[in-house]
């Protein structure tokens, strides 16, 4: 029985250091041209400071790769609890000292060589650790562009390919839907392959039929609901998101602004655009939404079916890419520093074993599953990456975001936030019972 996490073939430690690097330089480009007075500042209450993304990275790293794996003492212990994300919660981020951005920046490399170095020593053993390493930077880019998004600078340049062009004619409004066939399917991460603590076990399950959005909803779809009394007719909302309306006084996307214009890439206003998906929406909109629209939101074991399973096949698939990493660009919208959302549908060699279009990147797909664990879940390799938020509060995304770095938009990987958070790249894709 292998452990839970544990990585198919081992990374060589060329391969370790080589994809450790480029998971820094990305970062690195992320900030570079941010002001070190901007780096240090709160932009956001939701959002820590970049510094703070900057030196918790680092301090991730050397807590799983020099100490745990290297035995080797913290190379600053006194910085422990203020980088622990756990210890130290976002919403005081802003009020204890910090590195700042110079130590930061330091920091990040001083930690670096020591990794190099154990690595250099020891090899990376399974590769778990490193992997889980590597894909923590990745995602603490992606919290990044959201906190520079919100920043909106003046200076901003974007870093990353930009959006393929838009399609010339709408092709997709997100009602089109695909018809998926009752019977069993495997979800979750298999044991060859690494994956967080959360995706395990992977285990059989049986759903009835259901019909699947193609594509997540377009701006244009979502204008429709809004013009439509979306935000006043009571009985579309659940109490719980109601009353969060009410009190926000909530009437579009995190992103529209009044005239209905979307600042849809970072530090430019952009007309809305049409057919590309509705993003910056919280989950209780999202269920809005649906309600209105005669459907519901998928539950996450019907988003991972519509996503890999194959039933002419009789066996779980993978997307086309298959045992492979998608293409950004080819086969999703993923992996921008900047950039955006791209027209629905826009990426047909992509398309799921059942036809649906961009499950994998562009925006997060919010599910009305309540996040926790599979049966037979063990924390590894620790209990505060995911066993510590399970509860009925937070609400399972899917599928990744154009701000996704590619290693991480796995079909089986499980983002949560709370239902009423909109910084987040997140849009809807609807789900109806056959
Ligand atoms: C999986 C995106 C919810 O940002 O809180 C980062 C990822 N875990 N550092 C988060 C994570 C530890 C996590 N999400
Ligand atoms: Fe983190």
């Amino acid at each position: 029985m292998t452990s839970p996490g544990v990585a198919k073939a081992p990374r060589t430690a060329v391969q370790a250091v080589s994809a450790l690097e480029e998971a820094r330089r990305r970062t690195l480009a992320l900030v570079e041209s941010v002001s070190d007075a901007d780096l240090e500042r709160v932009h956001s209450p939701l959002m820590s400071p970049l510094v703070w993304d900057l030196a918790h990275i680092a301090a991730y790293e050397d807590l799983w790769l020099v100490h745990r794996y290297g035995e080797r003492p913290l190379l600053r212990e006194d910085l422990a609890a203020s980088y622990d994300a756990f210890e130290t919660p976002r919403a005081v981020r802003g009020d204890i000292e910090l590195l700042d951005a110079g130590q930061a920046r330091n920091y990040l490399a001083e930690v670096r060589t020591r990794t190099v170095k154990v690595i250099d020593e020891r090899g990376v053993g399974d590769g778990t650790l490193h992997e889980m390493v590597l894909r923590h930077e990745h995602q603490h880019d992606e919290t990044m562009v959201q906190t520079l998004q919100l920043a909106r600078l003046e200076q901003y340049e974007l870093v990353g390919r930009r959006p393929d062009p838009d399609s010339p004619r709408p092709s997709f409004t997100g009602l089109e839907m695909v018809e998926i066939p009752a019977g069993p399917c495997t979800i979750g991460a298999g044991d060859g392959e690494f994956a967080f603590d959360n995706e395990r076990p992977r285990h059989a399950t049986d759903v009835r039929g259901y019909l699947m959005g193609q594509t997540a909803v377009t701006n244009a779809t979502y204008l429709t609901f809004v013009e439509g009394g979306g935000y006043e007719r009571r009985e579309w909302w659940s109490d719980e998101g109601w009353a969060w309306k009410e009190e926000y006084d909530i009437t579009r996307p995190g992103d529209w602004t009044a005239d209905l214009t979307a600042e849809w890439r970072l530090g430019k206003l952009e007309p809305l655009h049409p057919d590309r998906p509705v993003v910056h929406v919280s989950w209780f909109e999202a269920e809005a939404f649906a309600r209105a629209h005669g459907a519901r939101l998928p539950t996450e074991v019907e988003w991972e079916k519509a996503a890999t399973w194959d039933q002419a096949a009789g066996k779980a698939r993978r997307y086309p890419w298959g045992a492979h990493r998608p293409v950004p660009g080819v086969h999703a919208n993923l992996d921008h520093g900047g950039g955006g959302t791209a027209s629905a549908g826009a990426y047909p060699a992509g398309a799921s074993p059942y036809g649906c279009l961009g499950m994998i990147g562009d925006v997060w797909e919010w599910t009305a599953t309540r996040f926790g664990g599979y049966a037979g879940f063990v924390a590894h390799p620790y209990r505060e990456y995911s066993e510590v938020f399970f509860g009925a509060e937070y609400r399972v995304l899917r599928g990744g975001s154009w701000a996704t770095r590619t290693p991480v938009a796995t079909p089986t990987f499980r983002n949560w936030d709370y239902p009423q958070r909109r910084q987040i790249f997140a849009g809807i894709r609807i789900t109806r019972d056959a």
